[in-house]
């Protein structure tokens, strides 16, 4: 029996989702919980690296020195309150976040829901957390400065638009995070494609996109010269194309280090038969559903751009690990797969790609 796999999966999630069978939400909090006290004990954090930890195959992407290839998907630690415990998991790099200028509570509970049938989650949080000023607070007492590696692994920092700030408005309200947080962060992810904050994806056409990111470089130019603070673009899947190629222009225009590729689908096209009941939720469909098309758009994207690209969506295995790299990703994230197979997923895509 292999402890971390078997752990996980047998004990861990059937305890984890039965107890919290009714709001797959505060399970999450929980383990939040769990893992910024892990994240302070230092002996529990090193025996528990010691049963998860393995070694990835080390990169430089934009300029970071990342350990592996694997991080977390943005989402999971929008506070960054378990910041300094993702690497006891295994994790080579962690996307914290989404944080907004000003905090927020987000859209009303229930707002996440299983799909075990078909590996899958619908959620539609709306980038409920506490704001800008208490995120970089937490991260200035947590000694996490860019390039100090205090929490052991390179972390981004995503950042949204604050759901009260008009879209018109939107380039101050992110330049309010930028200057809050790129002091604490290794890259800046710009979320311009969560379908849960009314009209943030038009932020993807292109001018509206130019302008943005053209912004945070700037920023990122003006404080610190010589070295800016890399600015990634996540992208939604369900970009045609020519809506495509007018993100790329853009994001190339505006002088971004990379993408990630990519957010929730607003598809459900996949969801098995006894999830069919989510169909008619709100929110973006994650996890295996969106393997295919994660691939798709990574492909497309690694194609049109010598830009690095960062691949999320759907990696549920190593296999699905391997053929996001194949298809031109440099660094692969996960949420779902790592909600359905705890730490174990990333022991065997570090395994594949080694
Ligand atoms: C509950 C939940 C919350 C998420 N929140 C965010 C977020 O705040 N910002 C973001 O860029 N992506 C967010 N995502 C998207 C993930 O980062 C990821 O891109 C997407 O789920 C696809 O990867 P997966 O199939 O491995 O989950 C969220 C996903 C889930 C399931």
């Amino acid at each position: 029996m292999n402890l971390v796999r078997d752990g996980y999966t047998r004990l861990v999630r059937p305890a984890l989702f039965r107890a919290h069978a009714g709001d797959p939400e505060s399970i999450h909090e929980d383990m939040i919980g769990a893992l910024a006290l892990l994240g302070a004990l230092p002996g529990v954090r090193d025996l528990v690296g010691l049963l998860t930890r393995t070694s990835g195959d080390p990169v430089t992407v934009a300029g970071i020195d990342f350990p592996g290839r694997v991080g977390l998907a943005a989402g999971m630690d929008k506070d960054a309150r378990a910041a300094l415990a993702w690497q006891y998991l295994g994790f080579a790099f962690a996307e914290l976040g989404t944080v907004t200028a000003q905090g927020q509570p987000g859209n009303d509970r229930p707002r996440v829901f299983r799909a075990p049938a078909s590996g899958a989650l619908v959620n539609r949080m709306g980038f409920n957390n506490g704001g800008s000023v208490e995120v970089s607070n937490r991260l200035g007492v947590a000694g996490i400065v860019r390039g100090n590696r205090a929490a052991g692994i390179p972390l981004g920092i995503s950042l949204g638009k604050t759901k009260a700030t008009p879209l018109a408005d939107a380039v101050g309200d992110y330049l309010t995070s930028f200057d809050r947080l790129a002091p604490h962060a290794d890259y800046i992810a710009i979320n311009v494609s969560s379908p849960n904050t009314p009209g943030l994806r038009s932020l993807q056409d292109g001018g509206a996109l130019g302008e943005l990111v053209g912004a945070l470089t700037a920023r990122a130019a003006l404080q610190a010269p010589g070295d800016p603070l890399p600015v990634f673009v996540k992208v939604a899947p369900d970009l045609t194309w020519p809506q495509l190629d007018e993100v790329l222009q853009a994001v190339t225009d505006g002088g971004a280090a990379g993408l990630i590729a990519t957010n929730t689908t607003l598809s459900r096209t996949g969801l098995a038969e006894a999830d069919r009941r989510l169909a008619d939720e709100a929110g973006g469909l994650s996890g295996r559903p969106l393997t295919a098309r994660a691939r798709e758009v990574v492909a497309y994207v690694a194609g049109h751009t010598d830009l690095p690209v960062i691949g999320s969506g759907g990696v549920m295995t190593a296999d699905d690990a391997r053929a996001l790299l194949d298809a031109g990703a440099s660094l692969v994230q996960l949420y779902t797969g790592f909600i359905y197979a705890g730490p174990a997923l990333i022991a065997d895509i570090n395994e594949e790609v080694r």
